[in-house]
């Protein structure tokens, strides 16, 4: 039984709990639970009071009901307040937990790059491929026949000796060069031919301009009536793009089994116009790439009428390429992989 002055007492208690409350809520999760411990029909404090009323005497009833109405009413009102401060505090913490400063320096982003003999190998393509050439990717392992034989260089030919070979039985071998590519192409293409074959290539050969791996890119036109002179005029438009306007070329006679006749080609200096640096060793010339008129016996070798139609063919170094272009005078930096190196060359 509930006297009426053990409920004011209780209801000044379950105020002075619901006041002291107020300050302790870090989460709406927490200020929910402690809301329905009072307010909870079933399970609530207030509630329980309500429940409560049966016990009362008759003539305190309304009374009592008055009273705890009026608690209730307080309560309410007073969960609300709370209710907004705790929202309000919480949408503070957040604006602070997400505050960007704007002032404040980025983050740098490492940016990645081609290495330079692959930026120099698409721009040879994209060169090559305005003028019409096609590309024709071969393969590192090739046959004693692709690389050597076929290309007018049997067993025994002297011509052997000028590149030191890898072979992997006495069949196969690391190619030596991208002229095995030519093989193939003309073995299984009709002319009209022109195409270029970048790739890997492999020679025991190891000092400041020479790696066992590098890269080359081959190039051949084989049609009706190619001339050497094709092959000049071709070369000129070509080192024009890649050294600049105000360069040209110029032949000088050599020697490859597979052309005949064989030239090794010069560009003008580049850094001197021609009037002699260190670049180009005082002569204003710097030799660039062999090529030449692809000899006779190489066409019959692939079932091409050599009467009929002609070619010629070049090879470059892309390390060298990329050497002259960027000033770089150890080809061991190229294979390296040093980012202090590699973050300067960007095209
Ligand atoms: N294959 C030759 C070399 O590696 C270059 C070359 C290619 C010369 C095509 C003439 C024609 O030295």
């Amino acid at each position: 039984m509930q006297s009426l002055e053990e409920l004011s007492r209780e209801i000044e208690s379950i105020r002075q709990e619901i006041r002291e409350g107020a300050a302790k809520f870090a989460t709406p999760e927490a200020f929910y639970e402690f809301r329905k411990s009072f307010l909870d029909n079933k399970a609530g404090k207030i509630g329980h009071l309500m429940k409560e009323m049966r016990n009362v005497p008759k003539e305190d009833k309304a009374a009592y009901g008055k009273n705890v109405n009026v608690l209730r009413d307080w309560a309410q009102e007073h969960f609300k307040d709370m209710e907004n401060a705790v929202r309000a505090k919480q949408l503070e913490m957040r604006y602070e937990r997400e505050k960007i400063d704007v002032t404040e320096p980025a983050v740098r982003v490492e940016e990645g790059r081609l290495h330079p003999v692959t930026q120099v190998k698409n721009q040879l393509i994209d060169i090559f491929a305005s003028m019409g050439f096609e590309v024709y990717e071969g393969t590192e392992i090739e046959t004693d026949y692709y690389n050597f034989t076929a290309l007018n260089t049997p067993q025994d030919h002297p011509a052997r000796d000028m590149q030191d070979t890898f072979y992997l039985s006495p069949e196969f071998l690391l190619r030596t060069q991208t002229s095995a590519g030519q093989i193939h192409v003309m073995e299984s293409k009709k002319p009209p031919i022109k195409i270029v074959s970048p790739g890997k290539v492999f020679r025991s050969d190891d000092d400041a301009t020479h790696s066992p791996m590098f890269t080359q890119m081959e190039g051949l036109v084989v049609d009706k009536g190619i001339t050497l002179c094709d092959l000049k005029g071709m070369l000129d438009v070509f080192v024009k793009r890649i050294f600049g306007e105000e360069t040209s070329t110029r032949l000088r006679p050599s020697f490859f089994p597979f052309t005949e006749p064989s030239v090794e080609v010069d560009v003008s200096c580049f850094e001197c116009g021609g009037k002699g640096c260190r670049l180009c060793k005082g002569t204003g010339w710097i030799e660039v790439l062999g090529a030449g008129v692809v000899n006779k016996k190489v066409l019959e070798n692939c079932g091409i009428d050599s009467d009929e139609y002609s070619g010629f063919a070049f090879g470059l170094g892309l390390e060298r390429i990329a050497m002259l272009k960027y000033g770089i005078n150890n080809i061991k930096l190229l294979f390296e992989s040093d980012l202090r190196f590699l973050k300067q060359i960007n095209d």
